[in-house]
């Protein structure tokens, strides 16, 4: 019985500490960003030959990250206000309609991303991908510190 309470106890406080830590999860996704965005990246310049299957698996996992990072946004986890290392700018949450429209923008061009993956159609391809990355650039600029 002890050693079941223990248990529940250990868990409890496991997902305590996830659910205190934000920071690191926003973190965590935006890591796994920059790997499907640097393997699309080497077969948009052709540094890696495109391959049709692979480039769609990565639009559409990234299509998939792009619904994730947001909500660990939370109030109070802004540069300067949490112990944990932060490039989040207060302006996330004082600007919230610009915020959101930036997240809104980045999910419609990556879901449009994985749509046009699927087509094979490179010239295309790269274009969208362009788009994809203006969205990063855009809200990085805003929203994030350098
Ligand atoms: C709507 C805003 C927004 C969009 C869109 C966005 N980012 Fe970010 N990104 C942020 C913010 C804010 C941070 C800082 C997070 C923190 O430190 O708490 C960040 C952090 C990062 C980091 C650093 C993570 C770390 O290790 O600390 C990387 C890498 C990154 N973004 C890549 C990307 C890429 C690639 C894209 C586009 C495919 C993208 N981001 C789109 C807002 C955005």
């Amino acid at each position: 019985m002890k050693k079941i309470l223990l248990f529940a106890l250990l868990v409890l406080a496991a997902g305590q500490t996830f659910a205190a830590e934000p920071v690191s999860a926003r973190q965590n996704v935006f890591k796994q960003y920059k790997k499907d965005v640097g393997a699309m990246g080497k077969m948009a310049k052709g540094d890696v030959a495109y391959n049709k299957d692979e480039f769609a698996r990565l639009a559409s996992h990234l299509d998939e990250l792009a619904q994730q990072p947001w909500q660990y946004f939370t109030p109070g986890t802004a540069a300067g206000k949490t112990a944990k290392e932060t490039d989040a700018k207060p302006e996330i949450w004082s600007k919230p309609a610009d915020w959101q429209k930036a997240v809104d923008t980045h999910k419609a061009e990556t879901a449009k991303l994985k749509q046009v993956a699927a087509t094979g159609d490179l010239s295309a391809i790269k274009a969208q991908f362009g788009a994809v990355q203006k969205t990063c650039k855009a809200c990085h600029d805003a929203f994030r510190k350098d």
